[in-house]
């Protein structure tokens, strides 16, 4: 389905009925990567996802895909669907969209899951990174991301016991448009540094890792969750960046018991 929202054409996706989640996905991927979670979380509640402007099948916007950007995307979705609240779940890039909703939509907010993100911003090294990452982008197309990002993203065991899922998030990634990932590597370098938006979460929150997630490890996790008021956290097993996918049977059985408590 297709929203207007903010000039823009989102594509959206809603199953379920119940208290509303909203689901971020990361970059360079699209609301595809959350299926295994619409199976697990529809019966009690209502899911909505997304594609980011410029990934999936919602075109790209005009200029930066700035955190704030998207976390407005999402504000605006709600209002198009008539959606007060939702508990609002972001994977990595939909985690820092997660810091600004915090930030620009408290109100909106009933729960957070921050799963397999980081409230630091890019230091120079990463900028610089990011932006040799979107000249090539320019010159080889999506490609060049898929290249950066695959072997990044999957932890050891998915990548020796599960080359299916390997291939598949590939294709995700080719299905981005050269425009949005240039334009999500301009927002995701330009980020803020969210770490004093931890002490003003005041809404019930998950933080979760994996300990095979080499770009938003434990550790961090563990620190995000110490300051976050109130907070919990989960470290799961056999998974990397994408846990949701690579081991969705602990992903989905931590924000389960979130989710219930919740309620
Ligand atoms: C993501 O999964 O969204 C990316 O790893 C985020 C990033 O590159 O910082």
């Amino acid at each position: 389905m297709k929203a207007r929202i903010a000039g823009a054409e989102i594509n959206y996706d809603v199953q379920g009925d119940g208290p509303a989640l909203l689901l971020l996905h990361g970059f360079p991927c699209d609301l595809t990567t959350w299926q295994p979670q619409v199976e697990a979380l529809a019966s009690a509640w209502r899911v909505v996802r997304f594609d980011a402007r410029g990934f999936g099948a919602s075109p790209p916007g005009d200029g930066a895909l700035t955190m704030e950007r998207i976390a407005d995307d999402a504000a605006g979705l709600l209002d198009h669907l008539d959606l007060g609240q939702a508990v609002f779940i972001g994977l990595s890039m939909g985690g820092y969209a997660g810091f600004a909703f915090v930030r620009r939509h408290a109100e909106r907010l009933r729960g957070l899951v921050l799963t397999n993100t980081r409230a630091l911003p890019d230091d120079p090294e990463a900028r610089r990174r990011r932006a040799e990452l979107a000249e090539q982008v320019r010159q080889r197309g999506v490609e060049a991301a898929a290249e950066a990002f695959l072997p990044k993203v999957v932890g050891d065991t998915t990548r020796r016991d599960n080359p299916a899922l390997v291939e598949r998030l590939r294709a995700t990634m080719l299905g981005a448009s050269r425009q949005g990932v240039i334009d999500a590597l301009a927002g995701l370098a330009a980020r803020a540094d969210s770490r004093p938006t931890l002490r003003e979460i005041a809404v019930p929150t998950l933080v979760i890792s994996a300990d095979e997630d080499g770009i938003s490890p434990p550790d961090e996790a563990r620190a995000m969750q110490a300051a976050i008021p109130g907070s919990r956290v989960a470290i799961l097993p056999r998974a990397g960046h994408m846990s949701n996918l690579e081991n969705p049977a602990a992903w989905n059985a931590a924000v389960l018991a979130f989710l219930r408590e919740l309620r």
